[in-house]
């Protein structure tokens, strides 16, 4: 649990003593390559020592150029940040875990990753195609691999000191129960979509009681209107509070004890989104009573596309 109402420097420990995971990240999943670039930078600057990224994104190299330059620039050593990326589904065969893995710390130009993460649970047909699809337009899945396989692997990298800490996004409490039960090192982080209108309670009741970090993706609904950011009872606490309705949506995140990922192209953004405190407790209360349900992204069902927002 987050003792200090600032989230600024608040950090999550992870199981097996394996260090900690600062609360607000910053997630790299942006389509055009020099925002990527400018994105990241200006993301250091802000405060964020959290970095999500994905070998989906097709933005590793530039994340890893960023980070490079901007480490150097202000001083930052790389034991400082928190870099995490993803296994994508074309890669779930064992054998092709590790070469996806050091193909990623290559182009992030990292000799460790902080946490290595199994993008969804759905396995695609190997290959360099991320979309495999057939002649009409269904994805290609592959039944020859199960979840636990690829995890072994994962695991394999923990023991070979390549990555800190492993774990899975996109996945159900159903699909992470089974996984749960039959790891040898178990996952220490959990990435998915969560904002007040996908709560994810009993995801995050599990989370906390095995002592895994719930990664929140998307706290202010992917930005698409309408959504958390236009919500009636988000608009009134930001005017109540002096906040804007994006702070309202990562200071409630962060308060109810998940770390959380949150994107901007813009520098200006950037530096509101690192600045979270604590909301009165009435105001947390109101957000945790909203009702309205709705899943932005439907990857948890089928794997697929990935979340690759349009436009961005
Ligand atoms: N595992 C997965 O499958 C998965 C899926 C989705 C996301 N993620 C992770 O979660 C991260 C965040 O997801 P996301 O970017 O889709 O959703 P998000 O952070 O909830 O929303 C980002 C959107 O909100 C806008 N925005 C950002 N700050 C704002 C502010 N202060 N006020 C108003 N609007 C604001 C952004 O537009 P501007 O750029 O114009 O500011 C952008 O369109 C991703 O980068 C990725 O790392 C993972």
């Amino acid at each position: 649990m987050i003792e200090s109402s600032d989230f600024r420097d608040a950090k999550m420990p992870l199981n097996h003593g394996l260090g900690q995971i600062p609360v607000l990240g910053f997630g790299t999943l942006i389509l055009d390559p020099a925002v990527t670039i400018t994105a990241t930078r200006d993301a250091l600057e802000a405060g964020f020592r959290h970095f999500d990224c994905a070998e989906r994104y097709r933005n590793e190299r530039e994340v890893g150029e960023a980070l490079q330059v901007g480490l150097a620039a202000e001083g930052i050593a790389r034991e400082d940040i928190f870099v995490n990326t993803k296994l994508w589904n074309t890669n779930h065969r064992p054998e092709r875990v590790e070469p996806a893995f050091e193909a990623s710390l290559d182009r992030l130009r990292l000799n460790y990753l902080d946490l290595y993460l199994i993008h969804t649970p759905f396995a695609f047909q190997p290959g360099d195609e991320q979309d495999p699809r057939d002649q009409n337009g269904n994805v290609l899945y592959d039944r020859g691999v199960t979840l636990l396989d690829t995890w072994k692997a994962l695991e394999s990298l923990v023991d070979h000191g390549r990555c800190r800490a492993i774990g899975l996004s996109d996945i159900t409490l159903e699909g992470l129960l089974p996984l749960y039960e039959s790891a040898r090192i178990k996952p220490a982080v959990i990435q998915v979509e969560a904002h007040p209108y996908l709560p994810q309670t009993e995801l995050l009741e599990f989370c906390k009681k095995k002592d895994i970090v719930f990664l929140a993706g998307a706290p202010l609904g992917h930005g698409i209107r309408p959504g958390p950011l236009e919500d009636a009872v988000i608009l009134a606490i930001a005017a109540r509070v002096k906040k804007t309705p994006a702070q309202v949506l990562l200071a409630w995140a962060a308060q109810r004890g998940t770390a959380l990922l949150v994107t901007t192209r813009t520098a200006a953004r950037m530096k509101e989104n690192f600045n979270i405190s604590a909301l009165p407790e009435d105001a947390f209360e109101e957000i945790n009573g909203i009702q309205t349900r709705h899943r932005f992204n439907e990857v948890v069902k089928t794997g697929s596309p990935g979340f690759i927002p349009q436009g961005r």
